[in-house]
This record gives C-alpha cells, sequence and structure tokens, in this order.
C-alpha cells in the first residue's frame, strides 16, 4: 500500500514536484550530474511549465523520457520528443536528452548513474509509461504494443484513430522500478479509481501501476 497525497488542484501539484526537483538538483549537482526521467502526457505540463523559470544549471542535467511512438520520424508533431521540444527543452537546455528506441536504453542510463528523480504518470487502465497490464514485473526497455484503451486515449492528439501508432518503445517496470526516487502524478476524477486500486489493491500485472507499492521512494501525488 502507499499513501496518496491529494493535493488542492493541479497548479500545487505541479510545483511541489518541481520544489523536490530544484532541491535534489541543488544538493547532488554540487559534486555529480543529475539524471531526471521525463513523462509526456497532460500530467506533466504543468512541472514543466513551472520548470521554464527554475535558474539551476539545467546544463548539468541529463534526461530520459519514459517512451516514444515507434515508427514514427522525430519531427512528426506527435512525437515524444516533439512534445519535450515543445513544452520544455525549448525553454531549458539539459546536458543532454535520451528517447527509447533500442534495448541499449537501460545500460545508458546505467552508465549516467541511473535515475535520480522519474516523474511518472498513470493510464486509466493503469499502465505506466507504456507498460500495459500484463507487463511483466522484471520488464525492460522494449517495443511493444499499444492496447486500443490507450490508442483511444492518446487518440485525442491526432485526427484519427487509425493515426495512432500501434507500437512504441519503452522503458520496463524493472528499468522504472530502479529509479532512486518516483513522483508518480494524477490529475483529475478520471484516475481516482486506477489510482486506488494501483496504491491500496493487490500487486498484480493487470495494474501494472500497482508493482510501485515495491518501491521504497515514492510519492503519490493527485488532485481532482
Ligand atoms: P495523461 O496520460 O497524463 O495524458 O493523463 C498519462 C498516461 O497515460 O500515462
Amino acid at each position: 500500500m502507499i499513501e496518496i497525497n491529494k493535493y488542492k488542484n493541479y497548479d500545487e501539484m505541479s510545483k511541489w514536484v518541481v520544489e523536490q526537483i530544484r532541491d535534489a538538483i541543488n544538493f547532488n549537482s554540487v559534486t555529480k550530474h543529475f539524471t531526471l526521467g521525463l513523462a509526456t502526457g497532460s500530467t506533466p505540463l504543468g512541472i514543466y511549465k513551472y520548470m521554464r523559470d527554475e535558474t539551476w544549471d539545467s546544463k548539468k542535467v541529463y534526461t530520459f523520457n519514459l517512451d516514444e511512438y515507434a515508427d514514427l520520424p522525430y519531427n512528426h508533431p506527435q512525437s515524444y520528443e516533439h512534445f519535450m521540444e515543445e513544452n520544455l527543452f525549448a525553454y531549458k537546455q539539459f546536458r543532454y536528452s535520451y528517447f527509447p528506441e533500442n534495448e541499449r536504453y537501460d545500460d545508458i542510463i546505467k552508465n549516467n548513474g541511473g535515475i535520480d528523480i522519474q516523474i511518472l504518470g498513470i493510464g486509466t487502465n493503469g499502465h505506466i509509461a507504456f507498460n500495459e497490464p500484463g507487463s511483466p514485473r522484471d520488464s525492460l526497455t522494449r517495443k511493444v504494443e499499444l492496447t486500443e484503451n490507450t490508442r483511444k486515449d492518446n487518440s485525442r492528439f491526432f485526427d484519427i484513430i487509425d493515426d495512432v501508432p500501434t507500437h512504441a518503445w519503452t522503458m520496463g517496470i524493472e528499468s522504472i522500478m530502479r529509479a532512486k526516487q518516483i513522483y508518480l502524478l494524477a490529475n483529475g476524477k478520471h484516475k481516482k479509481d486506477i489510482l486506488e486500486k494501483a496504491c491500496y489493491g493487490d500487486i498484480t500485472s493487470d495494474i501494472p501501476a500497482s508493482y510501485l507499492q515495491e518501491h521504497n521512494n515514492i510519492e503519490v501525488l493527485y488532485c481532482d
């Protein structure tokens, strides 16, 4: 079981995470670089908005995104790289930003010292990154097929559902669990039920986010 911390509103929730990142970077990067795990989707947009005004030295920070559509050109407006460019990277210059595109991703993360802070959202079916229900606990970065549920959720960003890619590269459950600190965020009443199942229910591959109960350094944030 993990405690769910309820926030007054989305802004408060986003600002709190940015404060944690700021403190950790200021504390850590005196002697070493910092490694930040980033997510796409609507949930982290507030974090990225507030991060733009931060004055810490982002040149010391490496970023690793959780996932990326497969078979979309890099500059496609719906690629996650493009999303990050538009919402964060255009404002803040990081040392280097990585996206998963092959199985070597976990080794690259390891060679960079592991992820210090991972920002995470949750899908309405309990997925984390593109680890859909049924994903094994020991999964690493791999190419996966997206479920109809996820393609439907994401079709709001595309003209029609048929344009949503069928496959994506995603960090695995094990890749995510290796992060030293995780902030799992959920925004909106439509996420409440699945978040409660993930945090209070049984640990099961039917709800990949439930594996996070086994992480010893996770904060769960919710606002409706
Ligand atoms: P959302 O997506 O932030 O757009 O709600 C989260 C997710 O599917 O992981």
